[in-house]
């Protein structure tokens, strides 16, 4: 029997250097996306998942990411005063349940596998979920999901993927793969950013994971990868060879929001797909192409 998926981890300590200035003050993860900050997606996608408790790695200067699952009591007080219902049903996808979100800091910013290591005490024995909020899925069934039903059914390790071009693969962790069924794809071996050259294939991970816990005692060593830092691509490689690992091609179409140009994407199509401004954008975009 596999244990049940119940935590997330998500790694929210970058600088956001790309998006300056608008993340001088705020956090990159709460740039909205038509109407509702990163996080906000990441957290509800994982709720979708089943899962309950979430760990945000999170650093200096990101305590907006904190305030925005809290109770706002003084401003839904204000609403109500004012008869403002559309308004207070919108704050109702920011509540969370009480306890249900910690936050560990990542005090000096030695990479992604570094960030994952700091939740370690939350973690503890259990498998766990990773969601970096700067690749928004949108999807039929949440990303997350599909990842939590491939770990239910394979009881493994399991990293959404997707295929990149060739001369991308320095961007992304990258499969080496065995086995092949379309969908579920055998990990035989993973390489963090590789030159294409070099590339063991084009399947790339996106930031959607379902680890088991034994990783982090690979990540402890702090063993230092690609751009010199404490790479998870490297820390999950180890698990290789001892426990099952899989990609799963997912359902869905990847953002990368943490890319101005990935993020613009985002807006116009999760726009499409709302029924309430469908139509407007739909119109205006004619205007421009
Ligand atoms: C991280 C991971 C990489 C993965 C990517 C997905 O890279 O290290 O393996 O493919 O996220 O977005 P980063 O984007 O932090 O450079």
């Amino acid at each position: 029997m596999t244990k049940p998926l119940r935590k997330a981890v998500l790694p929210v300590a970058g600088l956001g250097t790309r998006f300056l200035p608008a993340t001088k003050a705020t956090a990159k993860e709460m740039l909205p996306v038509v109407d509702k900050p990163l996080i906000q997606y990441a957290i509800e996608e994982a709720r979708a998942a089943g899962i309950e408790q979430f760990c945000m790695v999170t650093g200096r200067g990101k305590t907006a990411l904190v305030e925005h699952f809290d109770v706002a009591y003084e401003l839904e007080r204000t609403l109500k005063e004012r008869n403002k219902s559309e308004a207070l049903e919108a704050l109702k996808a920011t509540q969370v349940e009480p306890g249900s979100i910690v936050t560990v800091r990542q005090q000096v910013p030695l990479g992604l596998g570094h960030a994952i290591w700091c939740a370690r005490a939350f973690i503890g024995d259990d498998p766990f979920a990773i969601l970096l909020p700067d690749d928004l899925v949108l999807s039929e069934t949440p990303c997350l999901r599909q990842l939590a039903d491939a770990y239910r059914d394979t009881g493994g390790n399991v990293v959404a993927v997707t295929e990149v071009p060739r001369e991308q693969t320095n961007r992304y962790g990258i499969l080496r793969i065995g086995k092949d069924d379309g969908r579920l794809v055998e990990v035989t071996g993973l390489v963090e950013k590789p030159e294409p050259k070099d590339a063991p294939s084009n399947l790339s991970i996106i930031g959607r994971y379902v680890l088991m816990p034994e990783v982090i005692g690979h990540l402890s060593k702090m063993e230092r990868g690609a751009g010199n830092e404490v790479q998870l691509t490297d820390g999950m490689a180890k698990l290789i060879g001892n426990q099952p690992f899989y990609g799963l091609r997912y359902e869905g179409r990847r953002f990368d929001c943490g890319d101005k140009v990935g993020f613009l994407e985002a807006q116009i199509a999760f726009a499409l797909k709302r029924p309430d401004l469908a139509d407007a954008v739909r119109g205006f975009l004619k205007t421009y192409v």
